[in-house]
């Protein structure tokens, strides 16, 4: 059994992460600006809560107290992006360092590396800064979870519609295999100072897939092929999104939309 400190342990990926590792008998600490209740979805049984800032530090030297592994879940959008993930990554590096932590493992994405897109650049300077720390940093590079591909589509609600970004494939991946390997790495496996990455089980469209949102989730609304422009589309419609050799064998976004319909 390890301490496992899960950084944004309170977000999607977190939950699933915390919940994976006290499933297993880790002890796990949560780190988050804001401490669910314990009848909140975000309130994991047996995991301990501290409140933490990773851009001012505050709260930090109390989370990563006799901590052996960090699994770093943290997200942020818009300009808070470049403060979460650059500083943010610095400060909590630096403190992790001084008080002894051995190893890290950072959920990045697929792509990230040499994309223009300002939160990829932002994610890319995260990565930087676990990689040139003196942990032992394991970065896992994940697809696109099947919720972040079905929110794009319902981003088209507004105009009665389901928004296909076009020319673009995507390779959808449940949350729970993403935070079923994170805890498999943060527990040895793969090599000190890797880069592992890890695609859902199978590449498709972006209309495909939102054909298959339409059908389960019953709407009328029509599919609207959208040309995404900026870093981001440029990056998916090179394909630079994908990875499939390394398909986990998990499930698939067709079984995940009938769960959720
Ligand atoms: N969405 C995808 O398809 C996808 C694919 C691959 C990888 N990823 C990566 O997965 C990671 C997690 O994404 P997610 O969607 O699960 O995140 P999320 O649901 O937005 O959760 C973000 C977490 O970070 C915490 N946080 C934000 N600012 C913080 C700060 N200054 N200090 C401490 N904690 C802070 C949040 O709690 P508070 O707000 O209370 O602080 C929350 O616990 C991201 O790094 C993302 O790049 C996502």
């Amino acid at each position: 059994m390890s301490r496992v400190l899960v950084v944004g342990g309170t977000g999607l990926a977190g939950r699933a992460v915390t919940a994976e590792a006290i499933e297993r008998g880790h002890d796990v600490v949560v780190a988050a600006r804001r401490v669910p209740d314990d009848d909140a979805d975000a309130y994991v049984n047996g995991a301990a809560y501290v409140t933490a800032d990773l851009v001012t530090g505050a709260g930090l030297e109390e989370a990563v107290d006799g901590v052996d592994v960090i699994v770093d879940t943290s997200n942020a959008v818009g300009k808070r992006a470049a403060h979460v993930f650059a500083v943010g990554a610095q400060n909590l590096v630096h403190t992790a360092a001084r008080f002894g932590v051995h190893r890290a493992v950072v959920l990045s994405i697929v792509g990230v590396e040499g994309s223009s897109y300002g939160y990829y650049r932002a994610k890319a300077a995260q990565e930087r800064a676990y990689r040139e720390s003196p942990l032992d940093t394991r970065i896992v590079r994940a697809t696109q979870f099947h919720d972040f591909v079905t929110a794009i589509f319902e981003r088209g609600r507004p105009v009665g519609a389901l928004l296909a970004p076009s020319g673009t494939r995507f390779q959808p991946i449940a949350v729970g295999d993403v935070a079923r390997v994170l805890v498999d790495v943060a527990e040895g496996a793969g090599e000190p100072d890797s880069v592992l990455h890890i695609g859902g089980p199978r590449v498709e469209s972006a209309r495909s897939l939102a054909e298959q949102w339409k059908r389960a989730s019953g709407t009328r609304r029509f599919i609207l092929p959208i040309r995404l422009g900026g870093g981001l589309g440029a990056t998916w419609r090179a394909g630079r999104n994908l990875v499939p050799e390394h398909a986990v064998d998990g499930v698939h976004y067709s079984a995940w939309v009938d769960s959720r319909a």
